[in-house]
């Protein structure tokens, strides 16, 4: 199985979505390549009207990214909950690597989802008690309206929320299901794989 891991985790070593993202992964060392693209290094900017200038080149290395994204067995994107939502920085990668031909493919009617994977594991952390998929999540709807560009079917949420509210037990009890669903979700890829799915 090859893996790309998207990782915008911008506290890096500090940060608690890091943490839960490296365990996650750890899971699913031992079958499968993973291949990480640290999004803090690669700053993209998002889309400015110099984009639709003539001239205008997209830098080599978001195709790159872009080709890594599309040819992935399985993508993993990690990252923090900013403003009910994707940190910025995340979506102008995402913005980045949508590319024409590579992760679409437009057509004179429409556009046609261009990507292997199947599957994308959304993990994230969140200050305030947020569910995943209830409407303040706006970053689940961002990436499940993606996946139809795109082409996976489906996005698979690990978090967990409550980290900056004063409730330190329910906290930890959050975080412990977190921990125990990152075993479940890849335990099933796993016979998945196995099965050939
Ligand atoms: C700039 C910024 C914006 C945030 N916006 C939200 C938000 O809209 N809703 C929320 O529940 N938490 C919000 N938080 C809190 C983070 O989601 C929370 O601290 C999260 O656990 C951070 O993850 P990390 O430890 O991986 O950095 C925000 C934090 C920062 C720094």
């Amino acid at each position: 199985m090859k893996i790309i891991y998207l990782n915008g985790n911008i506290r890096r070593e500090n940060s608690r979505t890091n943490d839960l993202a490296n365990y996650f992964l750890s899971l699913l060392k031992e079958k499968g390549s993973i291949e990480e693209i640290n999004i803090m290094d690669d700053c993209p900017l998002p889309k400015n009207t110099s984009f639709f200038a003539e001239n205008y080149q997209i830098e080599a290395k978001y195709y790159h990214y872009a080709k890594k994204v599309k040819d992935a067995d399985l993508i993993v994107l990690s990252c923090p909950f900013y403003d009910m939502g994707l940190p910025s920085l995340v979506h102008a990668f995402l913005e980045n690597i949508s590319l024409d031909g590579l992760t679409f493919i437009s057509t004179k009617d429409s556009f046609l989802p261009n990507i292997k994977a199947k599957k994308l594991i959304y993990i994230t952390t969140r200050g305030d008690r947020i569910d995943d998929n209830e409407t303040k999540d706006g970053a689940s709807f961002y990436l499940k309206a993606l996946g139809k560009l795109w082409g996976y079917q489906e996005v698979i949420n690990l978090s967990y929320s409550g980290t900056d509210v004063n409730d330190v037990i329910k906290t930890n009890q959050n975080k412990n299901i977190a921990y125990q669903k990152a075993e479940m979700i890849a335990k099933k890829l796993l016979k998945e794989q196995k099965d050939g799915i």
